[in-house]
């Protein structure tokens, strides 16, 4: 189990292992887009790590490929859909937009 801070409304949900961060954001009635439903084919889930990168899954090459094609994309940039909470440390992340998790 981590604890998933939300930026900007400061909001903390409990997260278990396994768990996507689109699937812990909607579950915790957070707006986020998610217009192809988890395939890492939209790149509406785009969101920024802001601390606890490393209890989170590795990219995988689907969604690097898809990463390449957002504008604003940095360093601390993920697919909602595809990170995973491994439960080995807490994570914090900066919704944009429409995902501001207010
Ligand atoms: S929901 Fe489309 S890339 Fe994540």
């Amino acid at each position: 189990m981590s604890t998933l801070t939300v930026l900007p409304s400061g909001k903390t949900i409990d997260v278990a292992e396994g768990t996507t961060l689109l699937a812990a954001l909607l579950g915790a009635e957070m707006g986020i887009l998610h217009k192809c439903e988890g395939q890492a084919k939209c790149g509406s889930c785009h969101i920024y790590v802001q601390e606890g990168r490393k209890g989170l899954s590795k990219i995988a090459r689907e969604e690097n490929e898809r990463l390449d094609t957002i504008v604003g994309i940095g360093s601390k940039s993920r697919l909602a859909c595809q990170a995973k909470v491994l439960g080995t440390e807490n994570v914090t992340v900066e919704l944009l937009g429409f995902g501001s998790g207010v």
